[in-house]
């Protein structure tokens, strides 16, 4: 590589090797044109002082990489630098605008070992044996006795707090669980998380969700008690978490179990979430979402959605059914971003979504006050498949 050189390259480069205690200067020239570079942040650690940008310089910064303004004349000294310590050639990337060197900032490829392996049998038949269908009643009824769950409302509010107590509660007094509000600037609801600290590799993300919040004509005001759509699906997620912490399983990647605020009025609590995680570059391995669980519309059991969702996590969560369950399985389609999982789809994470029924077989009652556990015969048979599906999940993948 051939650059002009901006600084005193020998003394960086012999600073960067160790051999000297001091760093020269960095010089500036009046010709020189912007360029953006990125570094990893592991990188940027290792040369130590003799990386001259500081942090607060940095024009963007997550934790994978950074990205900082640069002159041309700069890169010959740069590349000596890194040269010098890590015996790459340059290890830094140019860009001409900051819109492309923002683009290295994307989150890293899903580990290199998803191999979408089903192997945990005895632990996965263990804690199915604990999941029960009252848990889920118990959870659909609190949920749709609230008057609405709508995004603005009094109510819409009280009920993310009851299932953060909820969720706190099942947690226990555990230390690698905690439960936590993720507040959204511009609604009042704010969606909640509850994280299980992976033990060996918890920079790894299991993402568990579906979207706590409910609607019907009438917003703030209306009744909406959204016990299909969707206290049905957190009530899934609910009863998995009373096995996880029952059974003492502890994952090797981190899970996070995530119930979403304001979905009915355009993913946005989703969105919120999902984009914030991929501008951190958080590394997420894998989504499931559960919207609608409850109501038994259609021959099959469990429909896999096939737009905006991952084929290939399709065709494990496919397998894990084949093997944990006798099941029937169906695919079906939305056609548009129907739920949370296309937030997820939208910010580059596989992302899958197991249905009730059939899209065109689903309940008709949701969006109105009809929307009650009664429409779906007043127990949750239906929905104990979903809480199943999601510890067979979360086992084979957290592992
Ligand atoms: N649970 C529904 C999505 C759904 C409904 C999936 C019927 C399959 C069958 C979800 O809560 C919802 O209502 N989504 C909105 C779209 C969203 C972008 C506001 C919808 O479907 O209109
Ligand atoms: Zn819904």
């Amino acid at each position: 590589m051939n650059f002009d050189l901006g600084g005193d390259l020998p003394a960086f480069v012999q600073y960067a090797a160790g051999q000297d205690r001091q760093p020269a200067p960095r010089q500036e020239r009046a010709e020189d044109t912007p360029v953006w570079v990125s570094f990893s942040n592991e990188d940027i650690k290792g040369l130590g002082d003799a990386f001259y940008f500081k942090d607060q310089d940095a024009v963007f910064k997550n934790r994978n990489a950074s990205v900082f303004l640069a002159k041309t004349s700069e890169l010959g000294l740069l590349n000596g630098l890194m040269h010098a310590k890590y015996h790459k050639c340059a290890g830094f990337f140019t860009h001409s605008t900051p819109d492309s060197a923002k683009d290295d900032l994307q989150p890293p490829p899903v580990s290199a070992s998803l191999a979408y392996t089903i192997d945990k049998k005895d632990q996965v038949e263990a804690m199915l044996k604990l999941a029960e269908e009252k848990g889920l009643t118990g959870t659909i009824n609190s949920l749709s006795a609230f008057k609405n769950r709508y995004y603005t409302s009094v109510t819409g509010v009280d009920s993310s707090k009851w299932l953060q107590n909820r969720w706190k509660e099942l947690a226990g007094g555990r230390e690698d669980i905690s439960v936590a509000a993720f507040k959204h600037s511009n609604w009042a609801q704010e969606s909640v998380i509850l994280t299980v600290q992976g033990a060996s590799e918890p920079q790894k993300i299991i993402v568990l969700g579906g979207h706590m919040d409910s609607i019907a004509r009438g917003g703030d005001n209306s009744v909406a008690p959204g016990a299909d759509d969707n206290a049905s699906g957190i009530a899934a997620l609910t009863e998995a978490i009373r096995v996880l912490a029952a059974s003492g399983y502890r994952p090797a990647k981190t899970l996070k179990f995530m119930a979403y605020a304001a979905e009915e009025v355009g993913l946005r609590g989703s969105q919120d979430i999902a984009a914030t995680f991929k501008r951190e570059g958080r590394q997420v391995d894998g989504v499931i979402q559960f919207d609608m669980t409850n109501y038994n519309g259609s021959a099959e059991d469990v429909f896999l959605i096939t737009d905006h969702t991952n084929a290939s996590q399709n065709a494990f969560l496919a397998n894990l059914v084949r093997t944990y369950t006798d099941y029937k399985l169906g695919e079906t389609r939305c056609g548009y971003a129907c739920s949370d999982h296309a937030s997820w789809t939208k910010n580059g994470f596989p992302a899958s979504f197991p249905f009730e029924a059939k899209f065109s077989e689903d309940n008709p009652n949701i969006h109105s006050a009809k929307d009650t556990i009664a429409q779906s015969g007043g127990h949750s048979k239906h929905a104990l498949k979903f809480a199943k599906l999601a510890i067979a999940y979360l086992v084979e993948m957290a592992k």
